[in-house]
């Protein structure tokens, strides 16, 4: 298995691309199920991810010139125009999303509203358990029965048919739920009559998705707020406009914390300065100065690092995909921080391997108590989920001596050239196998 080894104590400087969004990547590519025609895209995440989600259409029986180029080339990493794919789903025939894929990325469920909507059948797996909660899917089948989906889950698959088709609905999410909230606004683009989504969420990955919907002709109307309606083509497939993937918030957020920690002068291009407002003010909040320009921004160094409060929530909040890597960062300021998680009840899981580095953490419940200005040291830590990987990097980033992280597949299913581009900014970082 591949690891990373980081030699801590770097001042960064440079600047870095962040790449595509992977959360608005995967919803949109599970959207070319309702496609009638070849869906192109550009600025797609070359990550493990998005492969995982393309070669699972492919298993179904769509065509992409991606996974051609994947086949032909068993290295990812040099195939030529990896941000661009074309996605044709004409001729899926198979609809069965099966536990082997399922069980590798989660997200797969995504597939589920749309095969259901177009075919009238499918099978999804279920997810199960992750590192990071139990993270069910209820909301998602709940809501596809209200469409009038008939739904059995038996041997750990979801068996849904609406022979008919999916019927327009009232559907009151009772917990914000992002992939749920996906989910049905796919599901609805092609079932018949009007769906109206209550307590919606508003992440800008759920705005991608709505907008390229509208710009492909389908009937859509208040994404952003917390209540969507959506006018189904029942069963008509879309022709969908090409599609430009939003810049990622998390990896921007990411590469935010590894100027942070390190207190260094860094730029990122190719962002969207709303979709991170919550990730910058909490930074100025901890010291940090910025400056914007239309999709770029610069890290002015803080004085001295101010420890802080932080309470994880749905956007426009702060996201628990930054929260991690704000734990790594609170080990560094002046006082005690606390970082209380109320999306998922386990996503604590590099706080042991932090403390591997030196860190002075405590947890109690949910809330987690972090001691600053401690003096991390280099040790052999293991990635344990996506987010919580990168929270590791940023801590080696300040260790004494070179820090090797172990299993970094959990890495490589969300970060684009993670070492080419912290290398970039001046890391002494280099990928090796066990
Ligand atoms: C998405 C993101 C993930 C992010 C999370 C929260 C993608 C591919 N993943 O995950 O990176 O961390 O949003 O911002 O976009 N829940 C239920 N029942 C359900 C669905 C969800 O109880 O049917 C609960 C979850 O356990 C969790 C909360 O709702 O406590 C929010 O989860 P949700 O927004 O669904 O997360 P994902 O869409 O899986």
């Amino acid at each position: 298995m591949d690891y990373l080894a980081i030699e801590g104590s770097n001042k960064l400087s440079g600047s870095v691309n962040i790449s595509g969004a992977k959360n608005s990547a995967l919803p949109l590519i599970a959207l070319s199920i309702l496609a009638k025609n070849d869906v192109r895209f550009s600025n797609l995440p070359n990550v493990v991810d998005v492969q995982t989600l393309i070669k699972i259409l492919v298993m179904l029986g769509a065509s992409s010139n991606m996974a051609d180029k994947w086949e032909q080339n068993n290295n990812i990493n040099i195939i030529e125009n990896p941000n661009e794919a074309i996605i044709n789903t004409n001729n899926i025939t198979n609809l069965k999303v099966i536990y082997d894929v399922v069980r590798k990325m989660r997200a797969s469920i995504l597939l589920l509203g749309p095969l259901l909507t177009r075919f009238g059948k499918c099978q999804v797996s279920l997810p199960g358990g992750c590192a990071i909660g139990a993270r069910p899917v209820d909301l998602h089948i709940k809501a596809m029965q209200q469409m009038g989906a008939d739904i059995e889950i038996k041997n750990g698959y979801i068996n849904a048919t609406a022979t008919k088709g999916l019927v327009g609905n009232h559907i009151i999410f009772d917990k914000i739920t992002v992939t749920g909230t996906e989910n049905i606004i796919m599901a609805a683009a092609l079932a018949k009559g009007k769906t109206i989504i209550t307590n919606a969420a508003k992440e800008p990955e759920i705005i991608q998705l709505c907008e390229i919907l509208k710009q492909s002709g389908v009937e859509i109307e208040g994404y952003g707020s917390d209540e969507i309606s959506i006018k189904g083509t029942d069963r008509e497939l879309i022709d969908i406009c090409d599609i430009s993937i939003i810049p990622d918030r998390i990896e921007a957020g990411t590469y935010l914390c590894a100027g942070a920690i390190t207190n260094s002068n860094i730029t990122l291009n190719n962002i969207i300065p709303s979709h991170i407002e919550s990730i910058t003010d909490k930074l100025k909040e901890i010291g940090f100065g910025f400056s914007f320009s239309e999709n770029s921004i610069s890290m002015i160094p803080a004085k001295s690092l101010k420890a802080f409060e932080l309470i994880t929530a749905e956007y426009p909040g702060f996201p628990t995909d930054m929260q991690a890597q704000f734990m790594a960062l609170a080990t560094q300021c002046n006082g005690v921080s606390v970082i209380e998680e109320r999306l998922f009840e386990n996503r604590f899981m590099h706080i042991n391997e932090l403390q591997r580095l030196g860190a002075n953490i405590t947890l109690d419940g949910n809330s987690a108590k972090i001691n600053g200005v401690t003096k991390l040291i280099a040790a052999d830590v293991m990635a344990t989920d996506l987010r919580a990987s990168s929270a590791l990097i940023l801590a080696s980033l300040v260790a004494d001596g070179e820090s090797i992280i172990h299993r970094i597949y959990h890495l490589d299913r969300g970060y684009e050239q993670i070492e080419q581009k912290f290398s970039n900014l001046g890391v002494k970082i280099r990928r090796g196998r066990d």
